[in-house]
């Protein structure tokens, strides 16, 4: 049993990863400035206390009064749209956020840390699609850059200071909790995943498919897409891996295996109440034509197996949660 403090534990990826971690028996505190997370997505059983993680005497002082063991940081901003327009927002709230929580660290004496990075971090620099971690970084945009400076700055200062890391680099995070009690609340999410589920259950006109003429097998791009309770486990075996002095490690987030736009789309179309309609159309800026994880590394140092690797899984779980959200 191991004292967990989770920042953005009212967010998506968070709130499924404070459930997880409950169910392993660990005591977890949650830090959340509810600016786009859900009060009601954070468990009774965790301790909830609202701020910012850029107050770092705030955090520091949670973090003793919790006596937290390790701290798994999610709490940041993560539209990549919205990164370019509000560039100054996305350094501020992610590379600041983390400074901040490194400097609570060090004052509170937490040794363990465990980062949510993204794919984004690649850009478009892999030519075969296939990513390793090993692959040259390029981010795109600031939310990719805000993503891979708080990468360095925890490793170099993790490094020199003592604090061991674990970076999780997500590939396409979509589903929700296989039991129906959580999954994406924000209602202006744009995922792919998330847009189906939407119209699946008639709450969106239909969707259209960004780009048709991609070099890959149907014309449309490919990624990995992860159920958010499998990504959700690989943090607590990180934080167990941890624990237990663990080496520090940057370790991609996926299946390995990649769909396309159409497969997706087709998979949300088999378990949809409302078999919306499917427009081709331009492709959007920016979309890379295939990302796809080699996560083996991650396997092989958490001891982790996917167990909803299945993209019928996932569109099915996530529009069995929007039923609930309609209702
Ligand atoms: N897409 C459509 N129609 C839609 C929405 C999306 O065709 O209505 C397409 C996109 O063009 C893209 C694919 O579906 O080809 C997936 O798009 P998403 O917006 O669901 O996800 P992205 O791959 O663009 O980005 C996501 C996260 C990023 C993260 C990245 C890592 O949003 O934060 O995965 O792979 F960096």
């Amino acid at each position: 049993m191991a004292r967990v403090l989770v920042t953005g534990g009212a967010g998506y990826i968070g709130s499924h990863t404070v459930q997880k971690l409950l169910l392993s028996g660990h005591k977890v505190a949650v830090i959340d400035n509810l600016s786009t997370g859900f009060k009601e997505a954070v468990p009774n059983q965790a301790e909830f206390y609202f701020g910012d993680v850029r107050d770092s005497n705030f955090v520091a002082e949670i973090m003793s009064k919790f006596d937290a063991e390790v701290v798994i940081h999610f709490a940041a901003k993560l539209n990549v749209a919205e990164s370019l327009l509000k560039p100054v927002e996305y350094y501020d709230n992610n590379v600041g956020g983390t400074l901040s929580l490194l400097k609570a660290c060090e004052k509170s004496g937490v040794k363990n840390f465990i980062f949510s990075s993204t794919a984004a971090v690649y850009g478009d620099s892999c030519t075969d699609g296939i990513i390793s971690e090993g692959t040259p970084t390029n981010p795109l945009n600031p939310y990719g850059w805000s993503k891979l400076i708080s990468e360095k700055l925890l490793s170099d200062t993790g490094d020199l200071v003592g604090i061991n890391h674990v970076i999780f680099r997500y590939f396409n995070v979509a589903g929700a909790a296989e039991d129906g009690s959580n999954g994406q609340r924000t209602a202006n999410a744009y995922h792919l995943v998330h847009l189906a589920s939407q119209a699946g259950v008639g709450k969106r006109q239909g969707l259209k498919i960004f780009g048709t003429d991609y070099p890959t097998p149907d014309g449309t791009c490919i990624r990995d897409y992860i159920h958010v309770e499998d990504l959700a486990d690989i943090h607590v075996l990180g934080a167990e891996h941890l624990l237990r002095g663990g080496t520090s490690a940057t370790l991609n987030c996926g299946y390995g295996q990649g769909y396309s736009v159409r497969e997706v789309i087709s998979s949300a179309l088999n378990v949809a109440e409302n078999k919306f309609p499917v427009e081709e159309a331009d492709r959007r800026p920016g979309d890379p034509a295939s990302l796809v994880a080699d996560s083996r590394k991650m396997q092989a140092l958490l001891g982790w197996t996917p167990r909803r690797n299945n993209i019928d899984t996932i569109c099915r779980t996530a529009l069995n949660w929007e039923k609930t959200l309609s209702k």
